[in-house]
């Protein structure tokens, strides 16, 4: 269902190479890397943000970077949840009102239940900017899964959490892929967690690395 094709891309340096892969629905796979290596940059080609200097990405058969801007825009609203490295809350707002504009765009409910799971239920009238860094990161996840993505990419979705967090975090994410027939790719610095998924891979001279 996401198929990535030939794909390479260089800023001030060459940063991958030809690489290709496909993923189905209920799969997950993780890439690690070293800082710098391109991870974040195939992440963003791979979730709609990027053209990617040649190479071509699949989504559900069609061509992504070859639709017009609305259907890619109206996919990106609709069908992709991005969780990225820095987290892009509404900063003004409270939590709970970040959840409220992803539903409204998404036409989507809020589940009350994923937030007493992510444990953030009791701090959800809070304004943003008054979380710590770490209940800021949940509730980004939860605003990400409240649009009911068939397909998430995370970048470091866990970067800011304790152990334990995190690995609920994980089985939180990993539940949705199953009970939602969805799919995600992963960027971490957390091989234990990498591990989970369904498929692992390193980003190393160029190259995806099936660990
Ligand atoms: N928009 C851009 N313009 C120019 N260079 C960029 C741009 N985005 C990323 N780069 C460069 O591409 C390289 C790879 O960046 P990227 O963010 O993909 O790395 P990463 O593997 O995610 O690293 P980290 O683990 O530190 O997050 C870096 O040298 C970065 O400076
Ligand atoms: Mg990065």
């Amino acid at each position: 269902m996401l198929e990535a094709s030939h794909l390479s891309h260089a800023f001030d340096y060459p940063l991958f190479n030809d690489i290709s892969f496909s993923l189905s629905p209920k799969e997950s796979m993780a890439i690690v890397g070293v800082s710098g290596s391109g991870k974040s940059t195939l992440l963003h080609i791979l979730a709609s943000m990027l053209v990617p200097q040649s190479g071509k990405v699949f989504w559900k058969g069609v061509d992504m970077y070859a639709q017009k801007s609305a259907a890619l825009l109206a996919m990106r609203r609709l069908e992709i949840g991005i969780i990225f490295q820095q987290h892009y809350l509404f900063k003004g707002f409270k939590a709970y009102e970040n959840l409220e504009v992803a539903a409204l765009l998404a036409h989507q409910s809020i589940d009350e239940a994923l937030l007493e799971r992510l444990g953030i239920a009791n701090v959800m009238g809070q304004k943003v900017t008054e979380l710590s860094g770490g209940q800021q990161q949940r509730v980004s996840i939860a605003r990400v899964l409240t649009k009911r993505p068939q397909i998430i990419f995370a970048d470091e979705p866990t970067g800011n959490l304790d152990e334990e967090t995190a690995n609920e975090v994980m089985q939180i994410l990993h539940d949705y892929l199953q009970s939602n027939n969805a799919m995600l790719v992963m960027v971490t610095h957390d091989k234990h967690l990498a591990q989970k998924c369904n498929r692992y891979y390193a980003l190393h001279q160029q190259q995806l690395i099936l660990l």
